[in-house]
């Protein structure tokens, strides 16, 4: 199984999402190699939008097998007198995973490794898959992850040129040097587009990406995905 993790972030409205899961669906009908997979359990998609739009894009996507919707965060609070807060428990339903500890938010949020663990404990205890990012290979993890992401902050957002891409034997020794077990989902994030998604398919132990500039168009998106077909 190959994840395919879309990672909007803050993102498109309404309109700009029907957009996209009518573009993205009619390329799903027109190839259907990747819709046999997704139906297979080959592989998995996964689109983590704004809050807004988790349950308008849930509902368009209901009737496709191994699409989810996950969320890029968890509140750190469980709920109650906090204006605002979304809490994890306002998702059960509606989310599958949650994105949580991406650097972005340490880096402009100040969110700090304590606050990320306590995520990790609400999102599991509600029954929401956390995908936990680590920007590093000298960061713990939790051993009882699922999903691990692999994320080194200089390999976000590098555009779509060729040739300065996180290398997969990096992305490899990462994977090594932080001893994921193999019950472990390793997922890499950082750049991954249609032009380099070939070179990271090549390796079996990388498990999925994460994708963020390049899942906002959803030819884009779609021609990562099929290029594991
Ligand atoms: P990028 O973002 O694909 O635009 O580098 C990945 C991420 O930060 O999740």
């Amino acid at each position: 199984m190959k994840y395919f993790i879309a990672n909007w972030k803050a993102n498109k409205n309404l309109e700009e999402m029907q957009f996209w899961v009518k573009n993205f669906i009619e390329y799903l009908n027109s190839k259907l190699g990747v819709k046999q997979k997704l139906e297979n359990g080959k592989i998995s998609v996964i689109i983590c939008p704004p809050f807004p739009l988790v349950y308008p894009l849930k509902q368009s996507l209901q009737s496709y097998k191994n699409i989810f919707v996950g969320c890029q965060d968890i509140s750190k609070i469980e709920g109650g007198t906090f204006t605002g807060e979304v809490p994890a428990h306002s998702l059960t339903s509606l989310v599958t995973y949650a994105i949580i500890g991406h650097s972005e938010r340490k880096k402009f949020l100040n969110e700090t490794d304590e606050e990320v663990n306590r995520k990790y404990f609400i999102a599991k205890h509600i029954g929401i898959e956390p995908i936990y990012c680590i920007a590093g290979t000298d960061h713990t993890y939790p051993k009882t992850l699922n999903f691990i992401c692999y994320e080194p902050p200089e390999a976000i957002s590098r555009g779509d040129g060729r040739g300065d891409f996180e290398s997969s034997a990096n992305i490899l020794a990462a994977k090594q040097t932080l001893k994921v077990p193999s019950t472990m989902k390793f997922i890499y994030g950082g750049s991954v587009n249609r032009d380099n998604i070939s070179e990271y398919l090549a390796h079996d132990e990388i498990d999925g990406f994460l994708v963020g500039g390049a899942s906002l168009d959803p030819q884009h998106f779609f021609d990562i995905i099929g290029s594991s077909v």
